[in-house]
């Protein structure tokens, strides 16, 4: 086995990072295939904590290769800003780091409309990350995008982004009322960065591809989750990529015949940031008690995450859509303290029992979880390293999940430390 593919099977922030940069140490390369610096992927480290936005999870493992593929939207200031922060750390990337030349970059105006865009929505708002990223895959979709290479070529970037701000300015005028962006500025803001990103531009396709076939062992690193995918998420609250694992093919450029395994990663529990319905929701006061035990709060914008109980219905269909082999199950030390604790089995609409997750918004706005309840273990499981350690109530509850799932559970979080794990399979990416 050569492949492994890593996603979120919730509302994002599964903890995906720390279980990218643990399972980084048994691969040669970790790639991201989508998505921008709307995620937030933490890393703890001793006691340095690193929340990646572009740079892939696996870039603290020095021997590691790191890509980021053409599926990746990227904003040259906050990729910038990483490199160099990782740098004064004492963290080299270059000749580590690898960025496809067929990525788009988000320029100022993208961030500027996704702000306008998202707010001129009033009561339909999504709560984007104000990353510029919906409307950088716009850009790219209705093929006006610029990419690291025009980026790279002065002409062409000068060109295109002529072409572009005369239909930005127009929206930005006349439609939002606001003042209009000179290409002049983007040039003079933007161009300096096509010199210091030269050394990390390549065709990334081809290095993956080449690492794959001389059977080296390849991380492909989701971002967002499941119920954020343009196609499967709570449409239209989803970002505007494809974090299921399918986006690794496009994103990366590695055909089908390829992904060999796919980790989903799940909370012990729900959480999501931003607007869109959240059918396990927690109730106001229990929430703020789950958000301040666990620490929910996004690492990219820092706003309170929703947090609700874990959904059986939405993981299982998680489970469908990306093809999972396995389960890593994290921040279980989360429910701890609880007397009882509830599991969504399926849901009840207008009288009818849903066990699979509907796509029609209103459906699973208005659809009520029908919920198992389970015993807590109700004590600590700080410190555990075995599984057959755990406390009796929380292996059930872990066995129940798999079996609603039907998926193995492969690694267990009890913290945001590497040392904080349990590892019920050894070599998930071959031996
Ligand atoms: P990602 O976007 O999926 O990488 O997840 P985030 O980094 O946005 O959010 C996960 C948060 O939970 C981070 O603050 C992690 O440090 C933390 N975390 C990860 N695993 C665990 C765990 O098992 N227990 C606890 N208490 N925290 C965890
Ligand atoms: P990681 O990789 C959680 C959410 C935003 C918003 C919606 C669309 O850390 O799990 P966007 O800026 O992408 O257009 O916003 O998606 N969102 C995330 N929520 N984790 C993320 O990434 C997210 N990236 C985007 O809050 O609701
Ligand atoms: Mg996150």
């Amino acid at each position: 086995m050569s492949t492994l593919t890593v996603v979120g099977t919730q509302w994002g922030d599964e903890g995906k990072g720390k279980v990218i940069d643990l399972l980084a140490s048994q691969c040669d390369m970790v790639c991201r295939y989508q998505g921008g610096a709307n995620a937030g992927h933490t890393v703890i480290v001793g006691d340095k904590q690193f929340i990646f936005h572009l740079i892939p999870s696996g870039i603290l493992h020095p021997d590691k290769k790191c890509i980021i593929g053409n599926g990746v939207v990227i904003d040259p200031i906050s990729l910038f800003e990483e490199i160099e922060s990782l740098r004064k750390g004492g963290i080299e990337c270059e000749k580590r780091l690898f960025i496809s030349d067929r990525a788009h970059v988000i320029l100022s105006y993208h961030k500027l409309l996704d702000k306008i865009k998202d707010e001129a929505r009033g009561s339909m708002k999504i709560g984007t990350t104000g990353r510029g990223i919906g409307t950088t895959y716009i850009d790219k979709i209705s093929r006006i995008g610029i990419r690291l290479s025009d980026l790279m070529d002065r002409d062409t970037f000068r060109k295109k982004l002529e072409i572009n701000l005369k239909e930005k300015n127009h929206l930005l005028e006349s439609f939002y009322g606001k003042t209009k962006v000179r290409a002049e500025d983007i040039e003079k803001e933007y161009l300096p960065y096509a010199e210091k990103f030269r050394p990390y531009i390549a065709d990334t396709s081809l290095m993956i591809n080449e690492a794959i076939s001389k059977k080296q062992k390849v991380l492909f690193e989701g971002a967002q989750g499941t119920f954020l995918d343009i196609d499967f998420g709570t449409y239209p609250y989803v970002t505007s990529s494809s974090p299921v694992a399918g986006g690794v093919c496009i994103g990366a450029g590695v055909g089908p015949t390829k992904i060999d395994k796919v980790l989903g990663v799940a909370k012990a529990y729900t959480t999501r940031v931003g607007e869109g319905p959240l059918p396990t929701q927690f109730e106001p006061q229990f929430e703020e008690k789950m958000r301040i035990k666990g620490k929910e709060y996004g690492a990219t914008t820092l706003r309170p995450r929703r947090c609700g109980w874990f959904d059986a219905v939405a993981v299982r269909y998680a489970s469908i859509v990306n093809g999972l082999d396995r389960l890593a199950i994290t921040k279980l030390d989360v429910l701890d303290e609880l007397d009882k604790i509830k599991i969504a089995v399926a849901y009840e609409y207008k009288g009818k029992r849903l066990t699979t997750f509907p796509s029609l918004l209103k459906e699973i706005e208005e659809a009520r979880p029908i919920y198992e309840e389970v015993d807590g273990w109700n004590t600590s499981t700080r410190g555990i390293v075995r599984f057959q350690d755990l406390p009796q109530k929380a292996k059930e509850y872990l066995d129940r999940i798999s079996k609603l799932i039907g998926i193995d559970i492969s690694i267990i979080s009890i913290g945001p430390k590497r040392s904080e794990t349990i590892i019920v399979e050894e070599n998930l990416l071959g031996a």
